[in-house]
């Protein structure tokens, strides 16, 4: 079935403008709208969304494309899934598509979870749960915060789940692969099981707590699956992204219990890494959430050394790391319950920077005996603190150095100085680097402008497309003749063709995309004059001649008979009197 009229409608009746402001903020300069781009690292608003062609586009890293586009890179998700998220978010049916709101490659797996979870969210209720629910309620996690975290039991028999699940019809051999069964017994036991959510808030996983008090194995996660990698999610990701995106700041943790407590507490912009190792997925996923990141870790060793290895991480994607410190021993959970929520709300919003913290840990592990421990400390910081850009805070550190360890405060700025200038030398090569990533820039001659205008207005403009079917246009290379015969396939087919839903319709021609987005990029409007057209189809002609010659004088370089020398130097002339007259 060919869904594009349905496609096409439902794009038609959202607007991108709203629909990408609601992940970014936008302002309206002109008849545009700019943004900062999502797509790359930068803090310019670089990304212009056009309401009047329905397309986005971003000056510095080329990204471009319809609304369609937009949901797909920005959630990583399909097309199928970005049509069902716009529907979601707009109210607008999908009538007569066979949408489904997952993948269908693992929707079984999805299916089971589902099942499963209810399973666990039952048992909380039944009389088995007494213990449990004194456990959770020592914890101060009461009634309401089960039902909205939605927590669950697994039972002191070891095979019901697996038992339930079989009789459902389902393969013990699938149960055993999505970590639910070990053979034919389950795998959770007499456990609290905390869902553990996917990036679209899809239940992928359980991490079970035990609660008899015993600390040996106080968790167990689900393993790796299909469907499911630790290292891959952030737990609260989706729910966290909303709040994340109106504070312009995440706060990361380091369990899940953390961050159920600090919503509770009305921090929502939290997410935990189940853990303190954190992935390079995941450093990348809180980059793209936020690039303001307050590490909000357990206040022992391992918390303190994860700030500082997950911050430099953080650092080095180009985010802007703060860090909050906790008493000894004391995680943001116990924090909340000790000392209560403003107290934690204070502590992270005066959450020291990382530098700061740097100095503070180093401190922390010197000898204050040994001169040369000493010496080696205030090195350090000074080399921290050249990497500080407020003068007035770079001052403040020098003082307090140059007065607690009685060195003149000159001595400390030549040194400082001499950190600030090697840092600059570095910046320096970093830029004379060539660029890796931007593609090189294609000079963009009266021919390239021609070429990409036509097919741009073969786009918007019927006249255009006339002209082109009449066979009047001749692109010079074979990518840009390809495109031009899907515009007029397309025309011809559906008998309307927009910029925006001709988008859609590459989505999965690979080669021809990038050729649609130099057409776009040249940012035309979509009125054009008869002249202007019959101008830039006399460049393509004139570039075909002038290639024409080249080809020619190539060919009497190489030719030795002088007969065919002549011929071939009429022909040039011909030509070129032809270049001259305009026909
Ligand atoms: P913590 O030991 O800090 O747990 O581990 P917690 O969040 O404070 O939990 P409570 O308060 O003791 O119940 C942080 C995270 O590390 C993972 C879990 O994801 C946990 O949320 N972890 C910890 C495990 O996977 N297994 C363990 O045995 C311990
Ligand atoms: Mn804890």
């Amino acid at each position: 079935m060919d869904n594009t009229n349905v496609i096409n409608e439902i794009r038609s009746k959202v607007d991108i403008v709203d629909i990408v402001s609601s992940y970014l903020p936008l302002t309206q300069k002109g008849k545009n709208f700019f943004g900062v781009c999502p797509f790359h690292d930068d803090t310019n608003p670089s990304m212009s969304v056009s309401r009047e062609k329905q397309i986005y586009r971003c000056f510095s890293c080329g990204a471009s494309g319809n609304v369609f586009n937009f949901i797909m890179d920005y959630e990583h998700v399909s097309f199928k899934e970005a049509l069902y998220i716009l529907s979601q978010k707009t109210g607008v049916e999908i009538k007569g598509l066979n949408i489904q709101k997952k993948s269908s490659k693992y929707d079984k797996l999805y299916e089971i979870y589902e099942l499963a979870h209810k399973y666990y969210q039952n048992n909380m209720n039944s009389s088995y749960a007494k213990k449990a629910k004194e456990y959770l309620s020592n914890r101060q996690i009461d009634e309401k915060m089960i039902q909205e975290y939605k927590i669950g039991l697994s039972l002191d028999k070891n095979d019901h789940l697996t038992k339930l699940l079989v009789s459902k019809g389902y393969n013990l051999n699938v149960l055993n692969d999505i970590g639910l069964s070990n053979q034919d017994k389950d795998v959770y036991m007499n456990r609290i099981m905390f869902p553990l959510y996917d990036l679209n808030g899809r239940v992928v996983g359980f991490s079970g707590r035990r609660y008899d008090g015993i600390k040996e194995n106080k968790y167990v996660n689900t393993k790796g699956t299909k469907i499911f990698q630790k290292g891959e999610t952030l737990y609260n990701y989706h729910l966290a992204r909303e709040f994340v995106r109106s504070k312009n700041q995440v706060i990361v943790m380091e369990g899940f219990m953390a961050v159920i407590r600090s919503k509770e507490a009305g921090i929502k912009n939290a997410v935990g890494l189940m853990g303190t190792a954190m992935t390079k997925e995941q450093a990348a996923l809180i980059k793209r959430l936020s690039d303001h990141v307050i590490l909000s870790f357990d206040g022992d060793e391992p918390g303190r050394k994860a700030c500082l290895d997950n911050g430099s991480e953080l650092e080095k994607l180009g985010c802007q790391v703060s860090v909050v410190e906790l008493d000894h021993g004391l995680d943001p959970d116990d924090y909340i319950l000790k000392y209560g929520k403003e107290a934690f709300q204070n502590l992270v919003n005066n959450a020291i920077t990382l530098s700061d913290y740097r100095i503070k840990r180093l401190k922390s592990n010197i000898n204050l005996n040994s001169d040369l421990e000493k010496t080696e400390y205030i090195r350090s910081v000074l080399e921290e603190t050249s990497k500080i850009e407020d003068e007035i805070h770079r001052e403040f550190i020098l003082k307090k150095l140059a007065k607690e360890f009685d060195i003149s405060y000159n001595t400390l700025e030549k040194r400082l100085l001499s950190f600030l200038k090697e840092n600059e030398e570095k910046e320096k090569r970093k830029e004379e680097k060539p660029f890796t990533i931007k593609a090189p820039t294609i000079k963009k001659d009266k021919y390239y402008l021609a070429t990409y205008a036509l097919l741009y207005y073969m786009l918007v403009d019927k006249r255009c497309l006339n002209y082109y079917n009449e066979g009047k246009i001749n692109f010079p290379n074979e990518e840009e003749r390809f495109l031009a015969s899907e515009i007029s396939y397309y025309y011809q087919k559906y008998g309307i063709i927009t910029p925006a839903d001709f988008y859609t319709y590459l989505s999965d021609k690979e080669k021809l995309l990038p050729v649609l987005k130099k057409a776009l990029e040249l940012d035309l409007n979509q009125e054009v004059t008869e002249k202007e057209l019959l101008d830039d189809m006399q460049t393509l002609r004139e570039y075909q001649i002038t290639q024409e010659i080249k080809k020619l004088k190539k060919q009497m370089e190489n030719e030795n008979d002088v007969m065919i020398q002549a011929k071939i130097g009429l022909k040039i002339t011909e030509l070129n009197t032809r270049l001259k007259s305009n026909i």
